[in-house]
């Protein structure tokens, strides 16, 4: 790992992607008044016990350090059984596989149309040529909101995850106290677009999966108008940050390991196993946030009740009691139990369609550039948040 830590000058925010981890898989952090969650089996545990390991983690944050005015109400990620269950089924009804799995031609088409135009302009940067675009642009066309509104969008994305603010539950500093209000503004201005659209797929149903939000149905009840804006920002958000992650990694993970890149390349149905291994090393969504609801033993530790639990899913998939060799890019791995798109309740809604954009994409990469290399006289650039693992800038020769 320290290899690629220097060779690609990974900000030392990134703290656990630097080397392996020797300390205890539980600890308390009273510079963040946090629990840190690292190992393996204690991750897993954590995940899927959500009566004791609660998603709602508002309930633990200091009064004084919570926006005024905002919810997280009807959030997926956020909510419990048994309220959780009856979300999740209702959104599950409008996200189905075959919804997925639909889309593989459009994503190679839009895959081919940005390297062509990539091509056009004689240079390529992976991340804003295309996986940045390619998975908006198709959240955009699923959802049914203009896709020509993708500056906008990446304008909220930056606004949120663009920072390199530790999460902490302690006061910050005078100096490193961010305005809540300007940290809060893209997601008031997010909210209001997309309910816009919601108020007139009500008025105006269409082909798309906002209409099947706004008519979906559990028992008789439809989700209220929050709820369903909410979850579309979920979707916007989560649809595209993550993948733009993923596909920007395995292309540094096959930069780093050239002898991998070949055998890919001539072995195509292994695409898969590069994904999954990409998705364990670097692991996008590093870190998901808990809260106790009671007192617990976990690791050799107690954890009070009441307490922020942050399960810190990139060190945990590089844990060598579960991984041999963790800090090695192998894709031969079998099984790859990796925990990047969570576990349990909460396992991630989208993983089908992350998995789609990558497999076509990579797929069409592959067969367009040979090698598929990094410019080693222009910088990789990492996201400079440290709980999100993901180049924000790849050039490529
Ligand atoms: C949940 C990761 C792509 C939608 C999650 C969770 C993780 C995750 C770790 C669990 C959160 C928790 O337990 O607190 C990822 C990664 C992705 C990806 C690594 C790409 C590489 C997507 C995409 C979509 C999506 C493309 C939608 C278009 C969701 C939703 C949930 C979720 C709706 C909430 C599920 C629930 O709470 O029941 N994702 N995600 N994700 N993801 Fe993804």
């Amino acid at each position: 790992m320290t290899d690629i830590v220097k060779r690609y000058n990974i900000p030392e925010q990134l703290f656990w992607l630097h080397g392996p981890r020797s300390g205890p898989p539980v600890e308390y952090d009273a510079a963040t008044g946090m629990w840190n969650v690292y190992g393996y089996p204690e991750l897993h545990e954590v995940l899927s016990d959500p009566a004791t390991f609660s998603s709602d983690t508002m309930r633990v944050v200091p009064e004084a350090l919570k926006p005024k005015d905002f919810s997280l109400k009807g959030f997926i990620t956020q909510i419990d059984p048994p309220e959780h269950g009856k979300l999740r089924k209702l959104v599950s009804s409008a996200f189905t596989r075959k919804v997925v799995a639909d889309l593989e031609p459009r994503i190679a088409a839009l895959t081919h149309e940005l390297l062509d135009a990539a091509q056009d302009r004689g240079r390529l940067e992976l991340v804003t040529d295309l996986a940045y675009p390619l998975p908006v642009i198709v959240i955009a066309e699923l959802l049914g909101v203009p896709s020509s509104d993708r500056a906008l969008f990446k304008q909220w994305a930056d606004g949120l995850f663009q920072r390199d603010t530790k999460v902490s539950l302690a006061e910050p500093a005078e100096d490193q106290r961010v305005n809540v209000e300007t940290s809060l503004k893209p997601w008031r201005e997010m909210s209001d677009y997309l309910a816009g659209h919601a108020a007139e797929r009500r008025k105006q149903p269409r082909a798309d999966l906002l209409t099947k939000l706004v008519e979906a149905e559990v028992d008789g009840e439809r989700l209220p108008d929050d709820q369903v804006v909410n979850f579309a920002i979920i979707l916007l958000l989560a649809g595209h940050i993550t993948t733009t992650m993923l596909l920007g990694n395995t292309v540094l993970c096959l930069d780093a390991y050239p002898e991998q890149q070949d055998k890919v390349r001539a072995d195509r149905s292994s695409i898969p196993d590069v994904i999954e291994e990409s998705l364990r090393l670097f692991t996008p969504f590093a870190a998901l946030g808990r809260s106790t609801t009671r007192e617990v033993e976990l690791g050799g530790v107690t954890i009070p009740a009441d307490q922020m639990v942050m399960t810190w899913v990139g060190v945990a998939n590089r844990d060598p009691r579960q991984f041999p060799d963790p800090d090695v890019f192998n894709p031969d791995r079998d099984p790859n139990p990796h925990l990047a798109f969570g576990r349990g309740i909460h396992f991630c809604l989208g993983a089908p369609l992350a998995r789609l954009e990558g497999r076509v994409a990579l797929n069409i990469l592959l067969d367009r550039l040979n090698p598929l290399r990094t410019d080693p006289d222009d910088p990789v650039e990492f996201m400079p948040t440290p709980t999100m693992t993901g180049v924000r800038r790849l050039p490529l020769i």
